[in-house]
């Protein structure tokens, strides 16, 4: 999951380097390098930390030149140290990687064995190494890649440059995605389109297995069999990569305050403009041919498939399953033609969930994706890729992308009951009304702001929380956990309220607040009874209901945030206001870097 570009430019390209880095800085902000052919010859300069290390490292020790690799990375073999950091150099050979070379310690050892010395504790040496060694035996550095990439097992997107060849950059991909961009006299690589946006719209993605090599005329790409093949030339949207914070802060509060306008326009793509059906996406899912669903995602995604189960098989009685994905594509689950799989994520390219799909496919009767970026490797290896319109999302931790889910999710499951007979167009148009308004709702729930940030002086303060939720307000308990141990590093852990007494409870005392989400439904009673236990045995409860519901609930709560009542359908969106903002701001009371948390990245291209 780090990030990785490269170009061959008419001009110094150091500075258009650093600033495609810094798109792509959401993979991983350990570290960053540039390597240029400066005059002939590869310099390169590597910062441990943000991008403005190295800014500071390339003001300090300028380099200049007219083609370059630059990387952002989020360590997985070795510490976040100078030495680890991309691009790494053999000799001639400087390479820019992202993915894991799973069989690193037997090349290592080979090399070792030849002679070779090594500088750092990464497995994406070898690749520099090895290329470095093919070339010392004579071979071009075509040949050298060629004979290298063959080598390797595990995922890989990658670039190369080379001393002494100005006019000449080389990418790989297997597992990891790589974009080519095409410029006019200049070439690019880039991990997305987003990193190329300000130089190129014209894309070509290189499927799997293909490398490329590359001049400022152009590229010729081979498959993985080394056969020439060409791949489609796309113009991407440029307008849907724009990225900035507007007037906020933080990405994170843009897009948490972004997601009533984003969710309209969700809804715009799956509703019918007078509001009365779902529309049928070209491709969408015929419900009454499948027995299951099996939906399937990574963390926040992960959240959403879990609200989107009690949707499904409450409002159109399809029996679903669901299951994060790096258990999923190990545990071997028995898949077949009645099974519909939809893989959901923001990215499209976390690592986990596209070896689920790739496990799916040829099983199930239909591979479904729900996801943001449309260009991404899973949306193009799925038989439907279904947007969620989110716009590109910034912050490492998940908001607008989670509420779009759940917007498409919302919309599906209203289709599955109208085509399975649960739904009559009347009932259909009463279920959408109620759908329509839920980006108004969100509006409204966010004026309570201030009342979260309020109750966030004091969870600041704790060194662990609890979140208790009911029904598909059990999601959400786990997504205000997760979003609270990823902003503000205090320990969290979400736990649907009627579990709570067969253990957890036992960790109530008065030093550790327990959020309750319990918006005003059938199971409103329930939840205000395990809030009693919890209050009954010291512990300190935060209860986030209605104007109703806190009246209903009684004495007794340390404090209460009031959000709008709601019908029950739309609560869990409703509800993930809260489990947001009171994150963000826990985080800001403590300081904590809320865009760019520590340890973590946005996208998860490694298992
Ligand atoms: O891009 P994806 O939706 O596939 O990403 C899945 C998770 O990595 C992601 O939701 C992660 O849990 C976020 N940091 C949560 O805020």
């Amino acid at each position: 999951m780090c990030g990785i570009i490269g170009i061959l430019g008419k001009a110094d390209v150091t500075s258009v380097l650093v600033e495609a880095l810094r798109r792509l800085e959401y993979r991983g902000y350990d570290s960053a390098g540039v390597a240029v052919v400066s005059d002939g010859t590869l310099a390169r300069r590597r910062a441990v930390g943000k991008l403005s290390e190295l800014e500071a490292v390339l003001e300090a020790t300028p380099i200049s030149g007219k083609s370059g690799i630059g990387h952002t990375r989020w360590a997985t073999h070795g510490a976040p140290n100078e030495a680890n950091a991309h691009p790494h150099r053999a000799g001639p050979v400087a390479v820019v990687h992202n993915g894991i070379i799973e069989n690193f310690q037997a090349l290592r050892a080979e090399l070792v064995a030849k002679g070779r010395v090594f500088t750092s504790e990464t497995d994406t040496e070898v690749v520099a190494q090895l290329c470095a060694d093919y070339l010392a035996q004579g071979l071009s550095p075509q040949a050298a890649v060629a004979q290298s990439l063959a080598r390797f097992e595990g995922a890989f997107a990658l670039a190369y440059l080379f001393d002494g060849e100005d006019d000449l950059m080389i990418g790989a991909r297997r597992g990891s995605p790589l974009a080519l961009g095409h410029g006019e006299g200049e070439m690019y690589l880039g991990s997305d389109a987003m990193a190329l946006a300000p130089v190129t719209n014209r894309i070509t993605y290189l499927e799997e297995g293909d490398w490329v090599v590359l001049s400022r005329a152009g590229g010729q790409i081979y498959d993985a069999l080394g056969n020439a093949v060409s791949r489609a030339e796309t113009v991407v949207n440029l307008d849907a990569m724009q990225v900035d914070k507007g007037n906020h802060r933080h990405f994170m509060t843009k897009e948490i305050f972004e997601q009533p306008s984003v969710m309209a326009l969700a809804m715009s793509h799956y509703l019918t403009s007078d509001h009365n059906q779902i529309t049928v996406p070209e491709g969408a899912p015929d419900f009454t041919k499948f027995d299951r669903l099996v939906l399937v995602a990574c963390g926040t995604a992960f959240y959403a498939c879990h609200v989107a189960k009690y949707w499904f098989e409450q409002v159109a009685g399809v029996p679903v399953e669901i299951d994060v994905a790096s258990e999923f594509r190990y545990r071997a689950p028995p898949i077949g033609p009645r099974d519909a799989v939809i893989l959901v994520s923001q990215s499209g390219e976390t690592a986990d969930t596209l070896a689920a799909l790739r496990y799916v496919k040829g099983k199930a009767g239909q591979v479904i994706a729900v996801i943001n970026a449309p260009e991404s490797s899973i949306a193009r290896e799925a038989d439907l890729a279904l947007p969620i319109k989110a716009g590109v999302e910034v912050s490492v931790a998940s908001s607008k992308a989670f509420t779009c889910q759940l917007t498409v999710f919302a919309a599906l499951a209203i289709l599955a009951a109208r085509q399975r007979g649960l739904l009559d167009a009347a009932a259909e148009k009463a279920m959408i009304e109620v759908l329509v308004q839920a980006p108004r709702v969100l509006d409204e729930a966010l004026k309570a702001e201030p009342q979260m940030a309020e109750a966030a002086r004091e969870l600041a303060k704790a060194r662990d929380i609890l979140f208790l939720g009911r029904g598909p307000l059990y999601p959400l308990a786990l997504e205000g956990a997760l979003k609270l141990k990823e902003l503000s590093y205090i320990h969290a852990e979400g736990y649907a309220s009627g579990e709570l007494k067969h253990g957890p409870i036992a960790l109530i005392d008065e030093s550790v607040p327990v959020i309750c989400f319990a918006p005003v439904d059938d199971l409103f009673d329930k939840t205000v009874s395990n809030m009693q236990e919890v209050m009954a045995r010291g512990g300190k409860v935060l209860l986030v209901s209605d104007a109703e519901g806190i009246k209903r609930a009684g004495e007794g709560t340390w404090a209460t945030i009031e959000l709008p009542a709601c019908d029950p359908f739309i609560a869990p969106m409703v509800y993930a206001i809260p489990a947001q903002l009171l994150a963000y701001h826990t985080a800001t009371e403590k300081g904590t870097d809320v865009d760019q948390p520590r340890n973590l990245a946005k996208s998860v291209t490694v298992e």
